[in-house]
C-alpha cells in the first residue's frame, strides 16, 4: 500500500502513486484497472477525454465485486473537458462521467486544463477532443471562476469529494484562491527532470495545494503520438541509468522517486502487467541528497504537452 497525501479542507488522504489511464487501451482497460487494483494499486486517474471511463468502471465495479477491494478503499480522479465549462454543463458531465463509471461520487474532480472551448453535445461526439467538426479549434468565452463555482457546487451536491485544477501556473492558482469558496486541493500538472517546476512546487506547498505530477517517465508517452519533440528519453539517459544501477533499480522506478521524494503524487500508467507492478515500488528506498539533484540538474523547461502546439491561442504556459 502506497503512502498517501492529506488532502487539505476534507483530510482526505490521496494515495501518493496511483495508476494513469490516459491511452490505457480501451479493449483490454477493464482487465488492466482489474489487474491494477490486485496488484495493489488504490488511485485510479481517469478523464472524460481518455475515453475509457466506462471500461475504468467495469474493471473497478470487477474488483469490487470479488472482494478486491472497497469502494472506498480507491481513490478514484476524473477530470472535466475543456468543452464542458460553462455553469449549466459541468453538473451534467459530472454525472455523466460517475454514469460511464458505475459510481456515485469522485474523490476527486479536476478541471483538465484552463482553456474553454465551445459545448459539443456528448451525443453529437464524446470524448469531443480539441476540434470542432472541421477540425478548427473555437474557444468560449468562459471565465474560469464561473467553472470554478459549478465544481464547488458539486461538492455541495455530494457528487465529488475534493475539487481541483490542472495546467495551472501560479498566476491562476493565486486567483482562484480570491474567489474560491472551497480552495483547489491539487494541482496536476506535468513534472519530470526536464521540467522540475520548481517555483510552482514551492508556491504549491505554500499554498497547500498538493501537487500530483503526470508524465512522470519524461518523453516516453508522447513518442507513439510523434510528439516527444526530439528530447533524449529520459528512461535511457545516462545520469538515471547509473543511479538506477546503484540501487538495482530500473530507470522508471528511479524517476518516479525522484518525484515521491519532493512529496508529490504520480499516476504513471502502462499497458504492461509486468510494468504497472514496478511502477508501484517506488517506496522501498531511497535517494541520496546528492542523485536528487543531479537528477533535477536535467532540467530544460522542456514541456512536452503544450496546448499551444495545437493552437496559438491556447499558449497557457506562455
Ligand atoms: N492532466 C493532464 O493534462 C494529463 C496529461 C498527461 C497525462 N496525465 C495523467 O498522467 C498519467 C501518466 O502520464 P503519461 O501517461 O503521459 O506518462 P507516463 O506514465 O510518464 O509514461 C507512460 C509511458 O511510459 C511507458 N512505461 C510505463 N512504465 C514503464 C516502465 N516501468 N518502464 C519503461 N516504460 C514504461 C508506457 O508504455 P507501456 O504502456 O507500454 O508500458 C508509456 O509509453 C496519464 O496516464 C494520465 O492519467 C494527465
Amino acid at each position: 500500500m502506497s503512502a498517501s497525501i492529506v488532502l487539505k479542507r476534507t483530510g482526505q488522504k490521496m494515495p501518493q502513486v496511483g495508476f494513469g489511464l490516459w491511452k490505457v487501451t480501451k479493449s483490454t482497460c477493464a482487465d488492466t484497472v482489474y489487474n491494477a487494483l490486485k496488484a495493489g494499486y488504490r488511485l485510479l486517474d481517469g478523464a472524460g477525454d481518455y475515453g475509457n471511463e466506462k471500461e475504468a468502471g467495469e474493471g473497478l465495479r470487477r474488483a469490487i465485486s470479488d472482494g478486491i477491494v472497497k469502494r472506498e478503499d480507491v481513490f478514484v480522479t476524473s477530470k472535466l473537458w475543456n468543452t464542458f465549462h460553462a455553469r449549466e454543463h459541468v453538473g451534467a458531465l459530472a454525472r455523466k462521467q460517475l454514469g460511464l463509471w458505475g459510481i456515485d461520487y469522485f474523490d476527486l474532480f479536476l478541471i483538465h486544463f484552463p482553456i474553454a472551448l465551445q459545448y459539443v453535445d456528448p451525443a453529437h461526439r464524446y470524448p469531443p477532443e480539441w476540434f470542432g467538426d472541421d477540425g478548427k479549434v473555437y474557444l468560449a468565452n468562459v471565465p474560469f471562476s464561473e467553472t470554478w463555482g459549478a465544481m464547488e457546487t458539486l461538492v455541495d451536491e455530494g457528487l465529488v469529494k475534493n475539487i481541483g485544477v490542472s495546467n495551472c501556473q501560479g498566476a491562476l492558482l493565486l486567483d482562484v484562491l480570491r474567489y474560491a469558496k472551497y480552495a483547489p486541493a491539487v494541482n496536476q500538472v506535468e513534472l519530470h527532470p526536464y521540467l522540475s517546476q520548481e517555483a510552482l512546487i514551492k508556491l504549491c506547498n505554500t499554498l497547500g495545494v498538493a501537487i500530483t505530477a503526470y508524465s512522470s517517465l519524461g518523453p516516453q508517452s508522447y513518442v507513439e503520438l510523434g510528439g516527444s519533440k526530439g528530447a533524449e528519453n529520459l528512461l535511457q539517459h545516462s545520469a538515471v541509468a547509473s543511479i538506477a544501477s546503484k540501487h538495482s533499480k530500473s530507470t522508471a522506478q528511479v524517476l518516479l522517486r525522484w518525484a515521491v521524494q519532493q512529496g508529490l503524487a504520480v499516476i504513471p500508467k502502462s499497458n504492461n502487467h509486468d510494468r504497472l507492478v514496478q511502477n508501484l515500488q517506488v517506496e522501498q528506498f531511497t535517494l541520496t541528497d546528492d542523485e536528487m539533484k543531479q537528477l533535477s540538474s536535467l532540467n530544460v523547461n522542456l514541456r512536452l504537452n503544450d496546448p499551444a502546439d495545437i493552437d496559438p491561442r491556447m499558449a497557457i504556459f506562455a
